[in-house]
């Protein structure tokens, strides 16, 4: 494996092909120009010069920010790619909580994938007398 690194790439196919490869179907190439587009920062991990891994963080970028689309092709799994991932969103993360330190990091964890981001430090907010994190399927 030839691992590169690559921030706030805007490639749409590229984004899309890990969406259809980890099962979660891809948006149409508009709706995913203007979700990379209004990305704040990404990772995207190849080997070589292929795909393998992504993700995302969106938000106000001082004072919430949300991780998002963490993803990594089903081959290439359980190979610490999706930690490299995570470490470099977090590497950002500290970078922009010199501008506010009472700055917020959220995710919604997919069912069972919960223990995966709790060796980053996330908690889940029952745990800490915090309400349920909730969301709105507009009909
Ligand atoms: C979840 C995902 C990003 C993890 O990436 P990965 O490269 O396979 O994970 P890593 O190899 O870096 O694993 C790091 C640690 O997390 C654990 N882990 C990995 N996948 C996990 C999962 N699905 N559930 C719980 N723990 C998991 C590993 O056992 C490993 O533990 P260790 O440090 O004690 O050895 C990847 O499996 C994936 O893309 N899944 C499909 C998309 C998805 O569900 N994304 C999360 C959306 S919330």
């Amino acid at each position: 494996m030839q691992i590169n690194i690559k921030e706030n790439n805007k490639n749409v196919d590229e984004f899309n092909s890990l969406y259809d490869a980890v099962g979660w179907g891809a948006y149409d190439n508009r709706i995913s120009k203007i979700a990379l587009d209004n990305t704040f920062y990404s990772i995207s991990v190849y080997d070589k010069d292929k795909i393998i891994g992504f993700g995302r963080l969106i938000g106000d970028t001082i004072c919430f920010l949300y991780i998002q689309d963490v993803m990594v092709r089903p081959e290439y799994q359980s190979q610490k790619i999706g930690s490299m991932i995570m470490h470099k969103l977090l590497e950002k993360v500290q970078e922009l909580k010199k501008d506010n330190p009472s700055l917020r990091v959220y995710l919604g964890a997919s069912k069972g994938k919960e223990s995966f981001y709790e060796k980053f430090g996330f908690v889940k907010r029952n745990d800490i007398g915090l309400g349920d994190g909730m969301v709105l399927f507009i009909k």
